[in-house]
């Protein structure tokens, strides 16, 4: 993406914004509320609110997709870019099975039967880690947890097997033990894959969990990039200072004292040791109670819609 600048109305609100993904690089894009992230994010789908005009270049295996038509970019979003959002809820269907769901994103991508969708729904459920996942599949979203929502919004958008994964906060809205599990899942399937990914935050702290470089925004304009271990060792902006400073509590581990910030986030790169939370795979597991009500009755003849609450 080079020189990327938006408006809305006449007020330029990205201005200037370039930066590379490298091929299995994971870029965390951080700044405070405002700043032009998820602009920035959208506008690499193509998916900028009304009223927003976009120009400079954002190049895709070499092609400018800036101003593309709709349908080539939809085609791009099946096929090549997959994105999960802040709120797991906006992503899914309260009446359709998350089964279904996932399965349609499959069919996004292969050509392959209902029923050999659902089967690979299973499938791709259980690379996301979800408990169960041959129940699972039947349920629908309101029955699942906030982490495990979010699971689903993650198996729809790598079930069609995207290069680049585009993550908007996907953590902001779970609890910090939550957002840990799926924290480590992302940076592991990404990994594994060889997929590269855009990560956005306003957390520095989680930042360091998952992304190799880091772009920080502020007012719509890049005032910092690089590695995520030199930022974090030598942060050269005041804004990165003060989102350093921000993480300090979330950093901080009453265990190790003597370690400084920018130590524990050098290494939390290097070592995900420095966030015990983050490799424990799946805690976000619901109440008990939850996961052994019974899937939702499979009236015959019911509309989908008659059987949500
Ligand atoms: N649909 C819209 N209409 C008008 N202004 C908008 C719209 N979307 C975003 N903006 C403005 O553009 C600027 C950048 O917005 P953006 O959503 O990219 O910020 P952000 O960094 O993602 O913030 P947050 O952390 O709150 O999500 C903000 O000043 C915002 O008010
Ligand atoms: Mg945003």
């Amino acid at each position: 993406m080079t020189d990327l600048r938006i408006e809305i109305g006449r007020r330029p609100v990205v201005d200037g914004v370039s930066f590379a993904v490298p091929d299995g690089a994971r870029v965390g894009i951080i700044g405070e509320s405002g700043s032009g992230k998820s602009l920035t994010a959208l506008a690499i789908l193509g998916l900028l609110p009304d009223g927003a005009r976009a120009s400079g270049s954002v190049r895709w295996n070499g092609r400018e997709i800036l101003g593309l038509p709709d349908r080539e970019l939809a085609r791009l979003r099946g096929d090549d870019i997959g994105m999960v959002f802040q709120e797991p809820r906006t992503a899914l269907n309260p009446i359709r099975t998350v089964g279904r769901q996932i399965g349609e994103s499959v069919r996004i991508h292969e050509r392959v039967s209902r029923r050999e969708a659902l089967r690979r729904a299973v499938t791709e459920a259980e690379r996301v880690a979800l408990p169960d996942p041959e129940r699972i599949v039947s349920r629908y979203p309101h029955q699942l947890s906030g982490g495990q929502r979010q699971r689903v919004a993650i198996a729809m958008a790598l079930a069609c097997r995207p290069r680049l994964l585009i993550a908007d906060e996907p953590t902001t809205a779970l609890d910090v033990t939550i957002q840990a599990g799926v924290l480590a899942l992302l940076r592991t399937l990404v990994q594994d894959a060889g997929m590269s990914l855009v990560f956005i935050t306003h957390d520095l702290a989680v930042l360091a969990q998952v992304a190799t470089h880091a772009v920080v925004l502020e007012h719509g304009r890049v005032v910092e990039q690089g590695g995520v271990a030199d930022l974090l060792r030598a942060p050269s902006s005041p804004v990165t200072r003060a989102l350093l400073r921000d993480a300090t509590a979330t950093l901080w581990h009453p265990e190790r004292p003597q370690a400084s910030v920018s130590d524990a986030g050098a290494r939390a790169v290097a070592d995900e040791s420095a966030f015990p939370a983050a490799s424990g795979g799946v805690v976000d597991d619901p109440p008990d109670g939850m996961t052994d009500s019974p899937p939702p009755a499979e009236a015959p003849g019911a509309s989908e819609t008659e059987r949500t609450p």
